[in-house]
């Protein structure tokens, strides 16, 4: 199937590894120019080399961190300076503070601070910036990685759940205010996919990861490939009739119906 989207341009950030990095290579297979924004500069650089040699599209890489006013602005920079502006912006976010612990133990202002920041003001931050370049294009797709958590929340998830809950309300906000301008806002909701180890940075045990895999009808983890092909299904033409919404990606461990 033809997604409609050869030719434009997507940014996606937290792209240095990851999901941000597969989502970068899924879009990329569909002739979409990809913008990279990670901290790690020579991480980037190489992403961005591999993405182009193998998809021949364009690829760039601009260090920074998602926190940082000089460094998102630049990154504005590049995408109007290049681009013209993003087509398509895919916000991904780091993980929640780590090792993951039960709410009542979450008393720690510290803990709270980076994960507000990390998880919700970077990503109205980054939007804030996109937004003002998107608006007169008159197409756009605006794709935020939050967490099943939001609809189900998981136990010890909550530095995850409250602000990525906050996420998905602001994107319900994007997307009422700006469907008259012909821009969707929408979120993917992942759980269970997997995750190259990644020294000191997994959550689970390698008993809570089998544990885990039991909470799905299918019995398994999901691949990157899965979550990231929903994320280049909304960036689609095809899903231009999908706003506001939250497309889960979880193997069916959320029970409810909808
Ligand atoms: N796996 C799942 O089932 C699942 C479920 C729910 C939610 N999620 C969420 O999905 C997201 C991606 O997960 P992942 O496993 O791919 O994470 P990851 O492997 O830890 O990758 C995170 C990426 O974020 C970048 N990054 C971190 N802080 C940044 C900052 N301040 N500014 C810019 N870039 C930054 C990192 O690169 P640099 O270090 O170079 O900056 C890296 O490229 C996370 O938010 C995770 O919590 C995953």
């Amino acid at each position: 199937m033809d997604l409609g989207i050869n030719g434009k341009t997507a940014l996606v950030t937290a792209s240095s590894g990851g999901m941000g990095k597969n989502i970068a290579h899924a879009l990329a297979a569909e002739g979409v120019n990809v913008v990279l924004f990670a901290r790690s500069a020579d991480t980037l650089r190489t992403v961005a080399d591999e993405i182009e040699q193998k998809y021949r599209v364009r690829a760039v890489g601009v260090p920074g961190d998602m926190r940082v006013e000089n460094d998102v602005q630049r990154l504005a920079t590049v995408l109007e300076g290049e681009f013209g502006g993003p087509d398509i912006v895919v916000l991904n976010t780091s993980r929640p503070p780590n090792p993951i612990r039960a709410t009542v133990d979450e008393s720690d202002a510290a803990r709270w601070d980076e994960a507000y920041r990390n998880q919700l003001w970077s990503a109205i931050h980054v939007l804030g910036r996109m937004i003002p370049l998107m608006q007169d294009r008159g197409w756009g797709r605006l794709i935020a990685v939050t967490s099943a958590s939001v609809k189900s929340p998981m136990p010890h998830h909550s530095l995850s759940t409250v602000f990525r809950a906050g996420v998905t309300a602001y994107m319900k906000h994007l997307a009422n205010e700006l469907g008259s301008k012909g821009i969707t806002a929408n979120c993917v909701a992942p759980a269970l996919i997997e995750t190259p180890h990644r020294t000191g940075t997994a959550a689970y045990t390698a008993d809570q990861a089998t544990a885990r895999k039991k909470l799905t009808p299918l019995g398994r983890m999901g691949t990157q490939e899965e979550l990231a092909g929903v994320v280049t299904f909304l960036a689609s033409m095809q899903a231009g009739f999908i706003t506001g919404s939250t497309i889960a990606v979880e193997g069916g461990m959320v029970g409810s119906l909808f």
